[in-house]
């Protein structure tokens, strides 16, 4: 399978036109526009077009409070000049956690995360002469809870493709309403006490099938969680309605998936031909809503990263034991941009942050810059490519490059990392800080395919 292998941009430009994809990542070498400031509301206004996408370290104490590790890479987001700042996801419950190490938002860990908020909001200050916008995802993780580190699905329906994965027999019983009930009012309560502790907003996470996400692809579910497009969005409505009523001035968003990827019945927005087409009208019809509800902005993303990961993050290398792509990671990069930029194309008055720019590495901002030039998206957010290189919007905008050997090379190592219970973060770039978590995470890993 191809691998980045590019000494240049006309290499790159090359690679893009023999794949047929010139329309679908375009390329432009005018950096001026990520320094163009984007009012998101009233309130707010992020001085930057780069985004920091969630990505989850798993370094939090037992009882969900940041640790060391996550007070390091929030300062080194925080001197990287990034625009805004998209906290990892945040359980609202224990027993929602994917990891006993993710981070988890409660009465007893709020102050951590207000420290935390506060010392990457000073530092960002005292380093770029600004503050970033700060959201931070709350999440359950549903299907992926694994909260003393053993599997503990809570599932919203069967699903063909992905129950074989954890062998869930089909008499595994489903999530009950009265759960989505109180869970509603559970999120309200962290919601609150995101905004005691200083968070501008608050992401309501919709995406890569964790709880909120597996609901709106819910079409096989009963009841009044499942079934038709209102129900199946029906907990992410009404939860965003009741925390606008609770948390005056709280920016409100959601990290949604664009289309699940998994063919109906079993992915949101997917057409009914049984094929992995995306069906945007059910995309668009949730994104009126969310601006009925008062959604300023919206981070769009794909797929399930636990099945054919390559949809929603292309890489060189997966990780142990799991299939290489079948498509040239351009062809990923391709969709991904494409995807991004008919939903802001159908949206131009609600920005949105784009996602699947890493695997460009040293030239993922000639692409970035022309996505937002052409109002394809409104800012551009990095995953991998944040913890490598967290400084790239100081580089590509102080210095009009970004250096090569410093970029993510998509080894899928702080994915596999985050899969067998360690700490995470780039193990190529970080070294000295995350190779040891890799080795036990490798060893782990080859143990479990052993069986
Ligand atoms: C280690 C790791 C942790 C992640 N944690 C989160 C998360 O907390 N919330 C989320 O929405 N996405 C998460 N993601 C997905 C990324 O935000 C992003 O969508 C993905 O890596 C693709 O973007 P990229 O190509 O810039 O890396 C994570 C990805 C990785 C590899």
């Amino acid at each position: 399978m191809a691998h980045f292998n590019y000494h240049s941009l006309d290499e790159l430009k090359a690679d893009i036109h023999a794949l047929g994809l010139d329309d679908k990542i375009p390329l432009d070498d005018d950096f001026s526009v990520f320094s163009k400031p984007l009012k998101i509301n009233e309130k707010f206004t992020v001085p930057r077009r780069f985004a920091v996408h969630p990505m989850e370290g798993f370094d939090s104490d037992a009882d969900g409070k940041p640790g060391e590790l996550a007070f390091r890479r929030y300062a080194r987001y925080a001197r990287g000049g990034f625009g805004l700042i998209w906290f990892e996801a945040t359980a609202v419950l224990h027993e929602a956690r994917s990891n006993p190490s993710q981070f988890w938002l409660h009465e007893g860990s709020w102050e951590t995360f207000a420290k935390l908020l506060a010392d990457t909001k000073k530092l960002a200050r005292e380093t770029n002469g600004f503050e970033p916008l700060c959201v931070i995802q709350l999440t359950h993780s549903g299907r992926y809870s694994r909260p003393e580190g053993a599997p503990k699905p809570i599932i919203a329906h069967h699903s063909l493709y992905l129950d074989p994965i954890h062998k869930l027999p089909p008499d595994y019983p489903l999530v009950t309403d009265d759960y989505l009930d109180r869970l509603q009012d559970t999120y309200v309560q962290a919601a609150k006490l995101a905004q005691k502790a200083g968070f501008d907003g608050i992401d309501l996470k919709g995406c890569h099938r964790y709880l909120m996400s597996e609901l709106l692809a819910s079409h096989t579910r009963e009841g009044k969680y499942g079934g038709s497009l209102e129900n199946r969005t029906r907990l992410m409505r009404e939860t965003l309605a009741k925390i606008k009523a609770a948390c005056p001035g709280l920016l409100l968003t959601t990290r949604m998936n664009i289309y699940d990827a998994l063919p109906y019945p079993y992915g949101f927005a997917m057409q009914k031909d049984g094929s992995r087409e995306p069906d945007l009208n059910e995309t668009n019809w949730l994104i009126a809503c969310l601006k009925e509800i008062g959604i300023p902005i919206v981070n769009l993303t794909i797929a399930n990263p636990y099945y054919e990961p390559y949809y929603g993050r292309p890489f060189d290398v997966p990780i142990i034991g799991a299939p290489d792509a079948p498509e040239h990671p351009l062809q990923g990069v391709a969709r991904f941009i494409d995807i991004v930029g008919k939903v802001q194309k159908a949206n131009p008055d609600l920005p949105v942050i784009g996602t699947g720019y890493t695997w460009l590495r040293q030239y993922l901002p000639y692409a970035a810059a022309a996505t937002l030039k052409l109002g394809k998206a409104a800012m551009i957010g990095l995953g991998r490519g944040a913890f490598a290189y967290p400084d790239t919007p100081n580089d590509v905008i102080n210095k009009g490059a970004m250096d090569p050997n410093k970029c993510c090379v998509t080894c899928s190592r702080c994915t596999q990392i985050m899969r067998d219970g360690e700490h995470t973060g780039c193990v190529i770039r970080d070294a000295a800080t995350y190779s040891k978590p890799y080795q036990a995470a490798k060893e782990h890993a080859l143990a479990r395919l052993k069986g």
